[in-house]
């Protein structure tokens, strides 16, 4: 995935306001910054949920800002994961990953819920196929919404905050999946607070404050050794709210805590 040059304004409020850089095949970047700072707003762009105020977006080789482009082909291609699941509540588990394999990607049913269970159990969930989304914990659906991104064949998993909605106690298996699913060599873009993971799965991290990308390099590079001011004070606040109040700024030892909001 390509961007460059990416800008969106909603009306006056320029929200990006020039963003580059790509996320190579089978990498894990992950996006992290303040409240407001647009990483919602480039995620959206990239799946052209916004249409961008101008520069270029390119997916596996596809322009997604061509005006010509065929847009639910390339959306077909990226998986979406939000913080809100998203599940369709009157279809089971197996049905909420079938029924766009079906309608959208033409499979019959036998190979849809094949894929389905598989996908299930990647998740860790085949024993709940047939649970209602009501019948399941947050984290258990956030795990079928993955599962559910799965079974298009994404060639990109976009995340953004998957795990804030969550209870502390099941964050630890959405972020378990979304570890196996990047040493499984899948593309991913994830916009996330939980530091911990960004400096354990990350290839690279990118910090946006203000609509720009401030800086970005390794996790070691970006939250252990951050280079701008913005940065620290962003991880001060984020690694320790009661730190940042004292205007303390993130050591290394500090950046390994799990982060909760
Ligand atoms: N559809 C919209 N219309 C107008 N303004 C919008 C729209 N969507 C986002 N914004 C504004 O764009 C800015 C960036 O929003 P965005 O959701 O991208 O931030 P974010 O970095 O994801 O923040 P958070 O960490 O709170 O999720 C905010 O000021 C927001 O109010
Ligand atoms: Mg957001």
């Amino acid at each position: 995935m390509e961007v460059a040059g990416l800008r969106k304004a909603f009306g006056e409020l320029e929200v990006l306001r020039g963003i580059d850089f790509s996320v190579a095949r089978g990498e894990v970047v992950c996006v992290i910054g303040p409240s407001g700072s647009g990483k919602s707003t480039l995620l959206r762009c990239v799946n052209l949920l916004e249409e961008p105020s101008a520069g270029r977006v390119t997916v596996a080789g596809t322009e997604v800002t061509d005006p010509d482009v065929d847009i639910d082909r390339v959306r077909r291609r990226i998986g979406m994961v939000f913080q809100a699941f998203n599940l369709f509540p009157h279809l089971n588990a197996l049905e909420n990953l079938t029924i766009a394999q079906r309608r959208v990607l033409g499979r019959d049913r036998a190979e849809a819920e094949r894929i389905a269970r598989a996908n299930l159990e990647r998740v860790g969930l085949s024993d709940k196929a047939a649970a209602y989304p009501a019948q399941l914990s947050g984290g258990q659906q956030q795990r079928v919404a993955i599962a559910r991104a799965l079974s298009m064949d994404p060639e990109l998993m976009l995340f953004d905050e998957p795990t804030s909605a969550l209870d502390p106690e099941l964050v630890g298996d959405v972020l378990a999946v979304m570890r196996a699913l990047a040493q499984d060599g899948m593309t991913m873009l994830v916009v996330t607070h939980e530091m911990s993971f960004a400096r354990e799965v990350a290839d690279r991290v990118v910090f946006m404050d203000g609509g720009v990308i401030v800086e970005e390099g390794t996790p070691e590079q970006v939250v252990g050794a951050p280079q701008h001011e913005r940065t620290r004070t962003f991880l001060a606040r984020v690694l320790d709210p009661a730190a940042a109040e004292v205007g303390e700024v993130a050591d290394s030892g500090a950046a390994g805590k799990r982060v909760d909001r």
